[in-house]
């Protein structure tokens, strides 16, 4: 009898250990199914642009291309910020568009802990659906496949002036001011209205 009794105690014991690390484990895969999906979605859009933070070379790369500039910009797709972030420093009123919301609310946070909030702003929202026309610079890190129709968004929506500055892609039917760098921190620098390459 008391041996059936210590039985059925170790039995909901157990079970209820059971219980506890179904619920553990169901519970962070559901936080990391969370989590990873902004990261996976990108890759489930017409243009698939990953998440792949700027090199440290290519950030210097874009600040020297900016030098000498002043006003707005935008760095669309802005990942963690740190292309945002390095212009409000030398500052720039600097903006930045993400998807990602994780991506977005890390960006903010940096902002405020290096006291460049009222410099550097984020946003969530989709780079195709942002008017451009209030920015006098424009950084694009993007892939290949969304440079022409960038492009096309680029002569129909910026100012005379504006500088663009595409990193490790350029824009494919367009003549660059400059080129600085090379291999995969190489920027290239342009500025509306675009000149044609064959012109
Ligand atoms: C190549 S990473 C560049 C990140 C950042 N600009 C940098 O250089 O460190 C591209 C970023 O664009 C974001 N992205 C992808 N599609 C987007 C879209 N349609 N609108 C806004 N952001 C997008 C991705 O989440 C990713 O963070």
């Amino acid at each position: 009898m008391s041996c059936e009794l210590t039985s059925n105690a170790n039995h909901t014991k157990s079970s209820k250990w059971g219980l506890f690390f179904v619920s553990v484990t169901g519970g962070l895969a559901t936080v990391l199914s969370v989590i990873c999906i902004p990261f996976v979605s990108p890759a489930l859009r017409k243009v698939c642009l990953p998440y792949v933070p700027a090199t440290t070379k290519q950030v210097d790369n874009i600040i020297n291309a900016l030098s000498g500039r002043k006003g707005t910009l935008i760095d669309l797709g802005s990942g963690d910020g740190r292309i945002v972030l390095a212009a409000a420093k030398t500052g720039f009123r600097a903006y930045g568009v993400e998807l990602n919301p994780f991506l977005v609310a890390y960006s903010k946070m940096t902002a405020l802990t290096q006291g460049l909030s009222s410099n550097a702003s984020f946003f969530r929202g989709d780079l195709w659906k942002c008017n451009l026309a209030n920015y006098s610079n424009v950084v694009i890190f993007g892939v290949s496949q969304m440079m022409t129709e960038l492009e096309s968004k680029f002569r129909f929506e910026l100012e005379t002036n504006t500088f663009i500055i595409a990193c490790r892609f350029p824009l494919p039917n367009s003549k660059p001011l400059a080129t600085i760098g090379h291999g995969i921190d190489t920027v290239w620098v342009y500025k509306m209205p675009l000149e044609n390459i064959d012109s």
